[in-house]
């Protein structure tokens, strides 16, 4: 009896059989070519060049199955890629600083009418804080019906992210909310603590292996988009978080970092955090 590989099985090489294609008349994909193969090349060099064993090289297919097996692929790339995807895409760019869209962003999530509050447990915990800002295109006048979606993780040290992880309510600490007329919105929500990323599966254990802590400053996620505009994906830091210079997805860009203006008789006893959206339009546009 033969036994087959799964990946053989399950493959292309059993179908081949009944009809094998004409690799004569194969035509790369110069992307591929030009993206692609200078990486396989840097790899076999770093193999050469650091005498890379076969023990090693085992380690790393385990490594590989355990990120497949675990579902840590979107993380992994994620910590380890986006950021420099995001500032390879924003170069040139007239909105405003753009940042990652990390592994937890949800569509869908609820749309918040006015007097605009985040979704939240009758009890969440954290510190109370007032979101405000505009969105405006480049020469500062407002763009009409911008919608904000908006997700951060819980206060509960490290943060965690409803619909990812825990026990909160499906949508908790995530919404959609509209600009006003003028530009201006206005958000309650509480303040995200700083967020390890999964730190027990491979991702975790490469960061560690490579003398890096797993954790990310806290932060907000938001998405702004309107007609006739790029989409804007960025997030906004805190001044004073531990974290902002050894963040674990290397993704912090000092123009996202804002102070909270602390809680004070003129804000209602809320923290604020104040951040103006710039959106550039689409080329066709
Ligand atoms: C990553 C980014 C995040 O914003 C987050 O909350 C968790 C992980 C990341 O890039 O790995
Ligand atoms: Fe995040």
């Amino acid at each position: 009896m033969r036994t087959f590989c799964t990946l053989c099985v399950r493959g292309s090489i059993v179908a081949a059989k009944t009809a094998v294609p004409d690799f004569g008349a194969i035509t790369a994909n110069p992307r591929a070519v030009e993206v692609v193969q200078p990486l396989i090349d840097e790899v076999r060099r770093s193999i050469m060049a650091r005498s890379v064993t076969y023990e090693e090289f085992h380690e790393a297919a385990a490594f590989l199955l355990d990120v497949g097996a675990s579902g840590e692929m979107p993380l992994l790339l994620d910590a380890l890629f986006e950021a420099a995807v995001d500032a390879s895409a924003s170069r040139v760019s007239s909105a405003s600083p753009s940042a990652i869209e990390g592994p937890y962003y949800v569509p869908g999530a609820p749309l918040l009418e006015a007097p605009y509050v985040m979704p939240q447990r009758p009890d969440e915990p954290g510190e109370r804080l007032l979101f405000t800002g505009s969105v405006t295109d480049a020469d500062g006048a407002p763009v009409p019906a911008a919608l904000l979606d908006v997700w951060h993780s819980d206060a509960t040290v490290p943060g965690t992210y409803s619909n990812i992880h825990g026990d909160q309510p499906d949508f908790n600490l995530r919404g959609r909310l509209h600009a006003d007329d003028d530009g201006h919105f206005a958000l309650q929500t509480i303040q995200p603590v700083p967020y390890t990323i999964p730190y027990e599966g491979p991702t975790g254990r490469l960061l560690s292996a490579l003398g890096r802590h797993p954790w990310r400053p806290a932060h907000i996620h938001v998405k702004v988009s309107a007609q006739g505009y790029r989409t804007l994906t960025t997030q906004i830091y805190f001044t004073g978080d531990q974290y902002l210079d050894s963040d674990s997805a290397n993704a912090v860009k000092d123009e996202l970092v804002i102070p909270i203006e602390p809680a004070g008789a003129d804000h209602l006893g809320t923290a604020v955090l104040r951040y103006d959206f710039r959106l550039q339009p689409t080329p066709s546009a």
